[in-house]
């Protein structure tokens, strides 16, 4: 327990306040301010940049540091040695795999990857042209009632259930959100090929022409998923948690987080890329979209460059950099003209005084946008790919908050209303 204590004073209150201190097996040190809600205190801290939600043992950031660890291990060497089902593994079980229980997990996912053959006909109560992220929080929500064996939330086995489910048909479920926006037939899972690469024949593939592997961009496929499956308490995972503790079924929680991801400030950013490159359209206007990202008074920001947590640089963009260099060379396409602005921007991003006084790096989805864009996928998935790969995270996440002891997440506020007051009765 705790061996450290804080001591609050406030002004015109007599008493001071001892509060526990907790260290955690590395980060910084917590104080418990749980006792404050019995002297009518509560802590202020909107957008919960100074507040530790939970314990949790599954993703380590040091931001100043550009640290992401998962189960210990540092992203890079996940990214050069591991693969995403593996890393899946490790997120939902803590430990990396023995060779035999990869084989059976990566054997179970794939007797997962079908959809029910009724949720075919969900789609068709969609337009066509509706955002394939609209498509996919409504039918990932929908999940919940194709799958009602494995919905008791106290129940180890069916929570397993649920994570394997999840894992299996996201990469389904998002092509089919593409299939059906193109007017195609949805392709079956194969499951005699790689997670990344069924999803990719899931893409592209149709029932008129053999579908044909490209390792590397299957590669490249494989580390989105893999850089973006979990990172600690953000935006969407916190909301996963939180639907999660009033004790929601799972299939509901990802859509939550689905949903909180779908902003341009968190995973929406990806798409937001490709959209700001589009507006800027030449390197010739580059400097003008510099301008108003510095300017106060203007709210577009440079999409793609900075982050919450990380006040130094990405690690999970480093890896992206390469991979990104590597499917450009791999396709020909170094000069595409989107992709030399890109280029542009990264380069005066890097150099420019507001930018590198504020810290304001390219993040992953920077460069994952680029490689997207690299390998045809439309702008507008970009974010359900993001949705797929970091279901892993959401899942293990509500996993390990049903685990344990738990209480329902309810904060509180400083109110600034009218005070009571009577109703008018004339
Ligand atoms: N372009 C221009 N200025 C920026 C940007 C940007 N992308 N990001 C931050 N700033 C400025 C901001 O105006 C502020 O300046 P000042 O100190 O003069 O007021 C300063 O940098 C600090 O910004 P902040 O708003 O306090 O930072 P935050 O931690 O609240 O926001 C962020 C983090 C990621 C929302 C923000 O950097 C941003 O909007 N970036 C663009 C969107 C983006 O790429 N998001 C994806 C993040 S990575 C994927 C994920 O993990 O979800």
């Amino acid at each position: 327990m705790a061996d450290k204590k804080a001591r609050l004073t406030i002004d015109g209150i007599d008493e001071v306040f001892e509060l526990p201190v907790y260290s955690g097996t590395m980060g910084p040190d917590v104080v418990d301010v749980r006792a404050l809600t019995g002297k009518g205190l509560f802590t202020y801290d909107p957008g919960f940049v100074s507040t530790a939600a939970c314990d949790s043992s599954i993703t380590y950031i040091d931001g100043g540091k550009g640290v992401l660890l998962h189960g210990g291990y540092p992203i890079e060497q996940l990214a050069e040695n591991s693969d995403y089902l593996e890393t899946c593994y490790l997120l939902l079980n803590g430990e990396l795999p023995t060779a035999e229980q990869k084989q059976t997990f990566v054997n179970t996912v794939k007797k997962h990857t079908m959809v029910h053959e009724q949720m075919n006909h969900f789609f068709n109560g969609f337009r066509r042209d509706a955002h394939p992220m609209s498509i996919m929080v409504g039918v990932v929500g929908a999940l919940s009632a194709f799958y009602h064996d494995s919905l008791d939330i106290d129940d180890a086995h069916h929570r397993e259930v649920c994570a394997y489910r999840l894992i299996a048909k996201m990469p389904t479920i998002a092509a089919m959100c593409y299939k059906y926006s193109i007017g195609q037939p949805f392709q079956y899972p194969r499951n005699d090929l790689d997670y990344a690469d069924n999803f990719l024949q899931m893409m592209y593939g149709n029932p008129c022409e053999d579908y044909v592997t490209n390792p590397v961009l299957a590669k490249a496929m494989d580390k989105i998923f893999l850089l973006h499956a979990d990172h600690e308490q953000n935006a969407s995972t916190s909301t996963v948690r939180l639907a999660g503790s009033s004790g929601a079924n799972p299939f509901a929680c990802i859509a939550s987080g689905i949903a909180a991801l779908w902003g341009p400030a968190h995973g929406g950013a990806n798409e937001a890329v490709l959209t700001m490159l589009n507006e800027i359209g030449d390197e010739a206007n580059i400097e003008e979209f510099i301008v108003r990202a510095k300017d106060p008074d203007d709210s577009f920001r440079l999409m793609g460059f900075g982050h919450r947590v990380y006040r130094n640089f990405d690690p999970r963009a480093k890896v992206m950099k390469q991979t990104c260099d590597e499917v450009l060379a791999e396709l020909g396409i170094e000069n595409d003209p989107l992709l030399k602005i890109a280029k542009r921007l990264e380069q005066i991003a890097l150099e420019d005084e507001y930018f590198v006084e504020r810290k304001l790096y390219p993040n992953v989805d920077f460069y994952s946008g680029i490689i997207l864009k690299a390998i045809g996928i439309p702008t507008n998935m970009f974010t359900v790919i993001f949705a797929l790969s970091r279901t892993i995270g959401w899942i293990s996440h509500w996993s390990e908050f049903h685990s344990s002891p738990n209480k329902i997440g309810r904060p509180r506020q400083l109110y600034t209303g009218p005070t009571q007051r009577d109703y008018p009765t004339k």
